[in-house]
Parts: structure tokens; sequence; C-alpha cells
């Protein structure tokens, strides 16, 4: 069988198969059509197939018309089938992976992806993984499943690792312009991940093996979640000391060097820094080694909803909790995205609830959640609304938040993100790390 790389005489027509279409898969396959490539992309979830199909987007940063384009041109072909890959010179993989009720590494979508390449598997075809994960997945998960081939990993097919960096919602580091670290699990290997993502990065960094590039994603999650615990926790010692955490991180900031500033919030989300660090736990220990750092971070950052219902009590009363309506503002775990998966503000409507109060939430891009077993619908945000609302959670500082409308009729507005900093206000204002009023 021959190369499956394909130039044709007009230039470049190459083609790639992206498995798992979600926060990672569409951007990527979106900036492969946009830098010329043919793309099959491949997903499970027909809903999802069906509204790329039809030029719908289901990600509110990425436009329909971005999807129509894509779709009429012919470089997206969106299926649910695999045997599209075959056509492919790379297979990338952005399938999930979550954890299991026990907190460890779930790992069943890339297995089964892996099994379904594994026997479609052409020579001169380069796999590439994305999906975050623990230091040896590619060479002990990944690599037995396309071995089964029959095929020499270096010689007949490539296998490689790079992780997503994506950051859903930020409008200065899109996927283009963020380096892209790759690697190879042979000299070879890396040569080709590193000739393809050069036509799609500004900057490509490549590290000595799969397991490095592995560690490297985790290493990034694993900062975030220690250094995002810690200024937490500092908002709640500064609250007890009556200070401002903001302004001195503001003023800790103002160094050149040697600090980064990280923000204080209800809590981390997403699937990722909640998720990444748990992996590192389970590879180390099975070495016999555990990490303090990750273990108390998690611990920290499970307490912020708590602290913030106590908060709350205290500042509420003589009203109690039970006989509070209460609104979240903001259910996904960060600004401008729909993706609400290990929010903050689940679990706080969930400990609303169970104090008794008539918790409520408002979000522009997640029209319905689950909190504590019940289904709850975004109610619209109006003035009438507002001023029903013993108390107003800012949980998510979206960009088209309505402050005006919150200063102007809230009673009590209680703020985890300082987006009401220096604003004049009817309400009270009480904010995370604010020091105490
Ligand atoms: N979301 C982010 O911001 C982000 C950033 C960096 C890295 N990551 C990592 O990238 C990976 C993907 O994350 P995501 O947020 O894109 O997930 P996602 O849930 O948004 O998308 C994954 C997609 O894969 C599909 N899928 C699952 N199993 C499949 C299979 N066997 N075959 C084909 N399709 C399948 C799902 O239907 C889904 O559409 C994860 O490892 C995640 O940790 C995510």
């Amino acid at each position: 069988m021959g190369d499956v790389r394909n130039k044709d005489t007009n230039g470049l027509k190459r083609t790639v198969a992206i498995v798992g279409l979600g926060y990672v898969g569409l951007p990527l396959a979106l900036l492969f059509v946009q830098k010329g490539f043919h793309v099959k992309g491949i997903d499970l979830d027909r809903s999802k197939i069906e509204m790329l199909t039809n030029g719908l987007s289901y990600f509110t940063d990425i436009a329909n018309k971005d999807i129509q384009a894509a779709i009429a041109s012919q470089r997206l072909i969106p299926s649910d089938q695999y045997s599209l890959i075959s056509a492919a010179e790379a297979i990338i993989l952005c399938v999930p992976t979550p954890l299991t009720s026990h907190g460890t590494p779930d790992l069943s979508c890339l297995t089964e992806a892996a099994a379904e390449i594994s026997y479609r598997l052409r020579k001169g075809q380069l796999i590439i993984l994305e999906s975050s994960t623990y230091p040896g997945t590619t060479r002990e998960v990944l690599l037995p499943h396309l071995c089964k081939s029959g095929l020499k990993v270096g010689k007949d097919f490539f296998a490689a690792y790079s992780p997503e960096r994506v950051d859903p919602g930020n409008k200065e580091y899109q996927m283009e312009n963020i380096p892209k670290v790759v690697s190879g699990v042979t000299q070879v290997c890396l040569n080709r991940v590193e000739e393809l993502y050069r036509h799609l990065f500004v900057n490509v960094h490549s590290v000595s093996s799969t397991d490095s590039a592995e560690m490297t994603k985790l290493l990034e999650n694993s900062y975030r979640l220690i250094n995002i615990s810690f200024i937490n926790e500092l908002a709640m010692i500064c609250d007890a000391l009556g200070l401002n955490v903001w302004e001195i991180i503001e003023a800790a900031n103002s160094k050149p060097f040697g600090f980064k500033a990280f923000y204080p919030g209800p809590g981390i989300g997403g699937h990722c820094i909640p998720v990444d660090p748990s992996y590192l736990v389970w590879k180390i220990n099975q070495y016999g080694m555990n990490s303090d750092f990750i273990q108390i971070s998690k611990a920290v950052n499970h307490k912020m909803p708590m602290y913030i219902i106590k908060q709350l009590k205290r500042h509420l009363s003589p009203l109690t909790l039970a006989n509070a309506k209460v609104l979240v503002y903001g259910a996904a775990y960060k600004p401008d995205i729909a993706d609400y998966r290990e929010s903050a503000s689940i679990e706080l409507i969930h400990l609303l609830q169970l104090e008794g109060a008539d918790a409520a939430y408002h979000d522009p891009y997640v029209p319905s959640i689950h909190a504590g077993g019940h289904k709850l619908e975004s109610i619209p945000l109006t003035e009438e609304t507002v001023k029903k609302m013993d108390c107003i959670i800012i949980a998510t500082d979206h960009s088209s938040l309505p402050l005006p409308l919150l200063l102007e009729h809230a009673s009590f507005i209680y703020d985890t993100r300082n987006v009401t900093y220096g604003a004049t206000s009817k309400a009270k204002v009480l904010r995370l790390g604010g020091g105490e009023a």
C-alpha cells in the first residue's frame, strides 16, 4: 500500500480524521479546514453530527457560518462512521478522559476509539492522541491496541502524543497561536507529527518522549489547580483579616518578575483542572507515592461553595437561607462559554437547596442544569426578578453580565469574581476575599 500522504499538482490536498468533535476536536477540525486540509470528523454522538451536517454549531464561540463554509466546501465531512478514517494520513484522537465514580482514570472512550482504528489501520498512517492523560498512556494503552493490526510502529505506522491546550472563550489565545507541544513514540513518529502540525500552529515545541508530553499537560493543569486553590485560601484568610485580596493580588502583580497572578472564585470547574491532577495521582500511587500539594489543593477547592454559603448565612442574618430567595448568576465554570461540567455553581445551588433556600439561576449560555437531582431552567434576568431576590450570587463573570441592572435593583449581591470593583451600588455588596463588610 502506498504512502497515505497525498498532494495533488494544484498544491495541498491532504486529509486528516478527527475522532471526537467536542471542545477540542471541533475547533481543531476547523483549523485544519482553514489551512486547506480535508477533514473527516468522527463522533458517536449523532445529534452533533446532525447539527454539523445542517451547518449548525453547538458551541457559543464557534459561529454557524464557519461550520456552513466548511460543510459547503466539502472540506469537513462529519460522520458517526469510522470507515471514513481509511482516507486519512493522520487520525487525531480528541475523546474525553474523565474519571470513574471512584476518582480513577476512565480511558474507555480512548480504548473504544483505539479498537475501532486498530482494525482499519493502514500503512503510513499517523495516530495522534490529544486527550489529557497520565504519563505512559500512549505507550501502554494506545500502542498495544494499534499493534493488534499487525503493523509495526515507527515503520508501518506512526504514533504521537500532543496535549491540547485550547482555552474555550479565550479571544486572545486561540488554537493556532498557542504553542503546540509534540512528541513521538520513535524519532520518525516525531518527525511526522512535527511536519503536520507546522502547517497549523505558529510554534511547535518538541519533547523527547510521549511520556514527557503527557506529563507536561498534567504539570500545567496541576499548577493551575494548586495556585488557584492557594489564592482561594488566601481570599478566605483576607476575609478573616478584613483585607481585600483583589487589591493585594494587583499590588503583588506589579512586581515584574517572580509572580504570576491567579484570582479567587467559587471553585475550580471544567473537565480539565479538577480532573487531570487525579490522573497524575493515580499514576504515582502505583509507585507508592502521593502528591500532598494536589490533595490539599483539592480539599481547599472543595471547601469553597460551603464557605460561600457560610458567608451568606452571616450576612443575610436575621433572614435565614431557608426563607431566602437566591439567584446564582452563571452556571458555566468560566466566562462566555456554555460548559458547566464540574462547575462550582452546581454545587452552590445544591447547597442552597439543602439549606431550604428558594434557589434559581440565570445563565445566558446554559438553558438548563441538573443540581441535587433536580432539573432547573435558567430564569430570565429582569428588573422584576432581581427585585424579588434576597441575594444574587455572581458566580461567573460572563461579559454580558448586566451589572447596572443588579447594582440598581438587587438588595444584596455576593460577588465571587470582583466584577463590582469600584462600582457604586444601592445594593449591599459583599466580595469574596474583599474583607468583612
Ligand atoms: N475542553 C477543554 O477546554 C480542553 C482543553 C484541553 C484538553 N482537553 C482534553 O481533551 C479531551 C477532549 O475534551 P473535550 O472537552 O473536547 O471533550 P468533549 O466531551 O467536549 O468532546 C469529546 C467528544 O468525543 C466524542 N466521543 C466519545 N467517545 C468517542 C468514541 N469512542 N468515538 C468517537 N467519538 C467519541 C463525544 O461524543 C464528544 O463529542 C479530554 O481529554 C480533555 O481533558 C479539553
